[in-house]
């Protein structure tokens, strides 16, 4: 199957079923990771491969919202880093979970990202500091997301190709349709 095949079936999933993810492609997902490209090939990033169910179970509260699904997935990938390595770890970050999954859809599973980022646990603390306190990460870390993994139980369909933003594509240079223009009568 080709990549753009992957792409074309690829959804977010948020419902699992109760069946571990193999070793296996576990180890397969986590060469993945470790191939991704990153700036200046730094590297920044930490993960932690999470299959206890009282920790995943835990890491489903990480947010008010978005996060609630995690309870069903057998196997979490916290994607984190040490932000003094390099000042673009978000982006190292980001395409090594794209990579995990992926790769995790070429094994046949499938996933969806929860955001840590910049996102609140509750009043008091960041999903970030959460996160850093349950899986006892150094103070300083980052958390970017968590990938919530597993053998699928809903079905999505696909995007149809009449549903892709061909607008938002320009050949050679930005040509406006007129709709991000300022509103000059106000
Ligand atoms: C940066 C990013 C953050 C996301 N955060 C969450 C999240 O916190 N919780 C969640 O359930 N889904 C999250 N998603 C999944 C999106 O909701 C999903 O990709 C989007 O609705 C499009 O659906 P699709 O992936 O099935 O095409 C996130 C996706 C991205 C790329």
């Amino acid at each position: 199957m080709t990549l753009l095949s992957l792409l074309r079936k690829r959804r977010s999933i948020r419902q699992f079923e109760p069946k571990p993810v193999e070793q296996e492609k576990i180890e397969s997902l986590v060469e993945a990771l470790l191939r991704s490209p990153s700036s200046r090939g730094y590297n920044p990033w930490e993960f932690i491969v999470v299959t206890d169910r009282d920790v995943i179970a835990r890491l489903a509260r990480a947010k008010l919202h978005g996060s609630a699904f995690l309870e069903s997935a057998p196997l979490a990938i916290v994607v984190c880093a040490n932000p003094s390595v390099s000042d673009v770890w978000v982006e190292d970050c980001s395409i090594s979970a794209i990579l995990a999954q992926l790769t995790a859809e070429s094994l046949g599973l499938s996933s969806c990202w929860v955001q840590i980022r910049k996102r609140p646990h509750d009043a008091e603390q960041t999903a970030r500091e959460y996160v850093v306190q349950l899986l006892g990460l150094p103070d300083f870390f980052r958390v970017e997301a968590i990938l919530g993994i597993g053998y699928p139980d809903e079905e999505k369909p696909p995007h149809p190709s009449s549903s892709l933003l061909y607008e938002k594509v320009h050949y050679n240079a930005y040509k406006s349709d007129g709709s991000d223009e300022e509103d000059s009568s106000t």
